[in-house]
């Protein structure tokens, strides 16, 4: 079985470009410089990276996006650069620091799994930010503030973004989980610098080409995650080659609404019930299988430690689904143990917490 973890996931096995992509197509649709393709060694490189973690009291809950950001790290650095790591955490206002959304936790753990000093910049942009970036040595690492404590960076500010690309002599993206975002950090500095994708956004470039391609079927894909706005693009395009779609976590909600299932007070964004209805539709006259939970664990918050189980058709008006019952376990688990391609994009449960 060929598996593939969509989104952060991926582990990229060695140097390599993408130019197979072009060559397995009449047309290119896009080219993607790979990291060795651009001359890092001594250079201030300015790396965009996707440490959105999970953060509780000041602690990371779950290091797995810095530790897949490391063998680009890591590459950059034997090569003598000194790097300015840049990435957005949570959904702050956009009008300044928020301590709550301070990126500090993560410069704690990222300087853990790196085994060298990693400095907070006290802000992303500004005169004392650019000075401290000018003063990097080989091998030095500085780690900007949250991106989205200016409100610039969402609107894909070019402004911004040319202040950002200042601070480096080169661009890196590879920030894959934010590849769907036309944030200013995202799109800016690649059209400034010399740029190129790092390995993880590589990895995931090339799983998920052969996705596009002809995957080896039955082909699996297990979604689930919060955002079912986030997935219209994947569910509309992807969903089509696909044998069997597994929806889990809080995106199936919207799905169930649609059918007219009771969801009590699951997270649901009631806006797109109906195109999610749609989609269904779209989908069975297509012929690709749609299973949906069947039950679930449900609690009254996410800080809860009681959970129980409530089977799809009574679900309890006044709790929530926080993961995907047994039952849907073994359904899921029946599509992926037949499957000969399997496409994981989003957990099925908050699995951040250890009650779901
Ligand atoms: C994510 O975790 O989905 C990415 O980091 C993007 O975050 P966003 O949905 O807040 O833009």
């Amino acid at each position: 079985m060929q598996c593939m973890i969509a989104r952060f996931g991926g582990s990229y096995r060695g140097p390599r470009s993408l130019t197979h992509f072009h060559q397995t197509k009449a047309r290119p649709m896009f080219r993607v410089l790979s990291l060795e393709q651009l001359d890092v060694a001594n250079k201030r490189a300015l790396v965009r990276v996707d440490f959105n973690v999970p953060v509780k009291t000041g602690t990371v809950q779950d290091d797995f996006r810095i530790r897949a950001s490391l063998p680009t790290l890591r590459y950059a650095l034997e090569r003598g650069a000194s790097l300015v790591l840049m990435s957005h955490l949570g959904r702050p206002a956009g009008t300044g620091f928020e301590e709550a959304y301070s990126m500090k936790p993560v410069a704690g753990a990222l300087e853990a799994q790196l085994g060298r000093t990693v400095t907070l910049l006290e802000d992303c942009v500004g005169d004392s930010v650019r000075e401290a970036c000018m003063r990097l040595k080989p091998g030095e690492v500085v780690l900007l503030e949250n991106l989205r404590f200016h409100k610039a960076e969402k609107k894909g500010d070019e402004s911004f973004g040319k202040q950002l690309a200042e601070l480096g002599e080169v661009y890196i993206c590879d920030a894959f989980g934010t590849a769907h975002r036309a944030d200013a950090s995202m799109t800016v500095p690649a059209k400034v610098l010399p740029a190129a994708a790092g390995y993880l956004l590589l990895a995931e470039l090339e799983y998920l080409g052969k996705l596009v391609q002809a995957p080896p079927t039955p082909f699996v894909a297990v979604l689930g995650g919060a955002k079912v706005s986030d997935k219209l693009p994947l569910l509309r395009t992807l969903g089509p080659k696909c044998t069997t779609l597994c929806i889990g976590g809080a995106m199936a909600f919207t799905f169930l609404k649609a059918q007219g299932k009771e969801v009590g007070i699951s997270r649901l964004e009631q806006e797109l019930v109906e195109t999610a209805g749609e989609i269904l539709e779209e989908l069975a006259a297509q012929g690709v299988e749609v299973v949906l939970p069947v039950d679930h664990v449900v609690a009254e918050s996410l800080e809860a430690t009681q959970t129980k189980l409530a089977d799809g058709e009574a679900m309890p008006p006044d709790l929530a689904g926080y993961d995907i019952g047994p039952r849907t376990v073994e359904e899921f688990g029946a599509r992926i143990a037949a499957a000969k391609t399997v496409l994981f994009n989003g957990p099925p449960g908050v699995f951040e917490k250890p009650a779901f």
